[in-house]
């Protein structure tokens, strides 16, 4: 009878353990490299609790934020590779698998976000999520922060001429490189993890970024003035491993584009709420001087920064270029 019993057991146990195979979720991970108090912060963790929400048992959704899981420099790579099923970089970081992405880093080119998300739900912006899909990332969405702000360990930062000689941390992108060069400044391509450090060291003398973004990482206690400059922008591709998005059951990956959608709207919606929010703690925090320009000032920024629109145009297509210029009307 024992033996029957122990017979019994390991069934049991087997046809258990199969049940919870069957079962078991799908674990998908989302990492990235800001805060979670961010725009894309909020919108990675709204995308796990609606994918979870419309998928009961069959996904798990883990987000890693701040560079916990992966890093600039690697968080592409992880996603090519299977380790991590979505990042949101910024626009700035694409350009070792596509050139025309390069548009959203034209300094000056939109107006302001409501430009910059009119082109991006345009035909042409749309068609830039699927630009990389032959080097296996797929684009889903864009999610906004929203316009940069240029900041220095200096007391002086109104005009172009301020900016000479001073060292810059840029994200991995060439056209920052060519519109920091242009303003005679020493541009360095850093991981967003190390920036703190580097500003704090005074490994660079500056760097550019939204109020969100300065806010929550602190830039503003390692940095004596802000410059309210909005002379370029700081949006995000969500993107996926395009052949292990192909690959999932059709409920899943319906599942999950409607999570997507909504995480997106929502994220969207908020970042020029959460970027106001910061803007005025970082005046509070009386810390770093921010520092509000005159038209003329901007337009010596516009002017000095324009010579790098052309060392770009061929790479990234004079039509795309004029699409999205159209869009500022
Ligand atoms: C940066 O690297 O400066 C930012 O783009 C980081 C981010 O993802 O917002």
């Amino acid at each position: 009878a024992s033996r029957i019993l122990t017979i019994l057991g390991s069934s049991l146990a087997l046809s258990f353990s199969a049940s919870a195979l069957a079962q078991s979720p799908i674990v998908v991970k989302f990492s990235h490299v800001v805060a979670d108090a961010t725009p894309k912060g909020q919108g990675a963790i709204k995308f796990k609790e609606l994918a979870e929400k419309y998928l009961p048992g069959k996904v798990q959704v883990q987000v890693f934020p701040n560079s916990q899981l992966f890093g600039d420099a690697k968080e592409m790579e992880a996603v090519l590779l299977g380790d991590v099923q979505f990042i949101a970089p910024s626009l700035s970081k694409f350009d070792r698998y596509t050139k025309k992405v390069q548009l959203f880093d034209l300094p000056f080119l939109f107006d302001d976000m409501a430009a910059v998300d009119r082109f991006q739900q345009s035909a042409e912006g749309k068609g830039l999520l699927d630009s990389m899909t032959n080097r296996g990332l797929k684009g889903l969405a864009y999610w906004h922060n929203g316009l940069k702000q240029l900041s220095t360990n200096k007391d002086k930062l109104t005009r172009p001429e301020d900016v000479k000689g001073l060292k810059f941390r840029i994200q991995a992108s060439d056209v920052l490189e060519a519109q920091f060069r242009q303003l005679d400044a020493n541009p360095q391509k850093l991981a967003f993890s190390e920036v703190y450090q580097a500003l704090q060291t005074g490994v660079v003398d500056g760097q550019e970024n939204t109020w969100s973004n300065i806010y929550s990482q602190k830039f503003h206690e390692v940095q004596k003035t802000i410059a309210n400059t909005n002379h370029g922008v700081i949006d995000y591709m969500v993107v996926t491993n395009a052949k292990w998005w192909e690959g999932l059951q059709p409920d899943v990956r319906s599942g999950l584009e409607k999570a997507m959608a909504e995480a997106t709207a929502h994220a969207n919606n908020l970042a020029a709420e959460l970027n106001e929010r910061d803007r005025k703690r970082i005046i509070e925090a009386n810390k770093a001087k921010v520092q509000t320009l005159t038209k003329e000032d901007v337009a010596a920024w516009r002017k000095a920064m324009e010579p790098v629109w052309k060392k770009f145009e061929s790479d990234i297509g004079p039509e795309l270029i004029q699409s999205a210029l159209k869009s500022n009307q």
